[in-house]
């Protein structure tokens, strides 16, 4: 550990920093060793880690005198935010600005933030094409995220701004695979008319990420955009469908329909896809998979996801 460079890991137990830690921790070589930061260092999660290697440190992003003590002697640090578990874009800012504090404090050489796009950059709160929400944002779990940015830039921290995908895995974890009709026919929807999504497997995250440490200074500084391919639904459908072995069809419905739909972030989620929508030559054009693959060669595809996962996603 003594010659290696320490790169901390929020959200270590996680699906974007357990990829880091996991790529760091398969390349006992790579010069890096991985601090572990978790909530709960009795985990079976956490354990696992320190099995195979890395060390696991105590905090939390609410409290930054943990998060202080968790950076010191790093020499980087990967910065993720829970949006998921509070919902609330002023308690990810106030958790950002910990992350930011903690980082600059202890002095550290790079720096990744998870990042997405501040939405209203795109479409003021004047813009009635989606409704705003909790009064001053359009995508709350993008906008707080983006706002954030200036948080490391204004304390000086040599950060690289990592613009995220949605994750393929939403498929088993968020409720958002393939469901049966009434008819027992599978129907995959998103309100994403014919647009491109671009996607990734979770774990690609953390290992991209694990490219741009190895990349060093030529990053630091920079907005860096990470798919593992940008698909349609149709598309999705089609490979999920021969993944499956059985048909699905794309249920593409509007954002609005999709708001409706009444669970918890559906307004937030119905606005984000229609941004997505949207801006789609932005968006996907942020989002290069030739730019992921250089940092991570073993990007996975879509096709290649699903072989490994096709049998997580819950079709009920
Ligand atoms: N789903 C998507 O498609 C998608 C796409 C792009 C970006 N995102 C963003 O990704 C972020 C979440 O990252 P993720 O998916 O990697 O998270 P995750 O898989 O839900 O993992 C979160 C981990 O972080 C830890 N954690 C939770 N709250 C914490 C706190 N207060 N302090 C310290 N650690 C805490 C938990 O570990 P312990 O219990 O061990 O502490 C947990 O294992 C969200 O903000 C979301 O908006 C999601």
């Amino acid at each position: 550990m003594a010659n290696r460079r320490i790169i901390a890991v929020t959200g270590a137990t996680g699906a974007q920093g357990g990829g880091l830690a996991r790529a760091i921790l398969d390349e006992p070589d790579g010069g890096f060793a991985v601090r572990a930061i978790t909530r709960n260092p009795g985990s079976d999660k956490a354990r696992e880690l320190a099995a195979h290697g890395a060390e696991v440190v105590a905090a939390d992003v609410d409290d930054p005198a943990s998060l202080r003590k968790a950076m010191a002697g790093a020499w980087g640090a990967y910065c993720v935010t829970f949006y998921w578990a509070h919902f609330s874009p002023e308690r990810e800012l106030a958790e950002a600005g910990n992350l930011a504090q903690a980082v600059r404090d202890a002095g550290l050489g790079h720096v990744i933030w998870s990042t997405l796009e501040d939405t209203r950059q795109w479409v003021p709160l004047s813009d009635d094409r989606m409704p705003t929400l909790m009064d001053k944002y359009k995508v709350p779990h993008f906008d707080s995220k983006g706002e954030a940015n200036h948080l490391f830039t204004d304390l000086g921290v040599p950060t690289t701004f990592l613009l995220t995908s949605f994750y393929w895995d939403n498929l088993i974890h968020f409720g958002m695979g393939p469901k049966a009709g009434p008819d027992g026919k599978l129907a995959f929807t998103l309100p994403m008319g014919d647009a491109r999504l671009p996607g990734i497997a979770s774990e690609d995250i953390g290992r991209c990420a694990y490219g741009i440490f190895k990349g060093g200074s030529e990053y630091i500084g920079r907005t860096v955009g990470i798919a593992g391919e940008h698909l349609t639904g149709t598309q999705m459908a089609e490979q999920l469908g021969a993944a499956l072995g059985r048909e699905v069809v794309y249920n593409s419905v509007t954002p609005a329909q999709y708001r409706a739909f009444g669970f918890p972030g559906a307004e937030d989620l119905g606005n984000m896809f229609q941004f997505k929508h949207d801006f789609e030559d932005y968006f996907c054009g942020a989002r290069d998979p030739a730019v992921a693959r250089r940092l991570n060669p073993a990007l996975q595809t879509f096709a290649q996801w699903l072989e490994q996962n096709v049998s997580r996603i819950p079709l009920e």
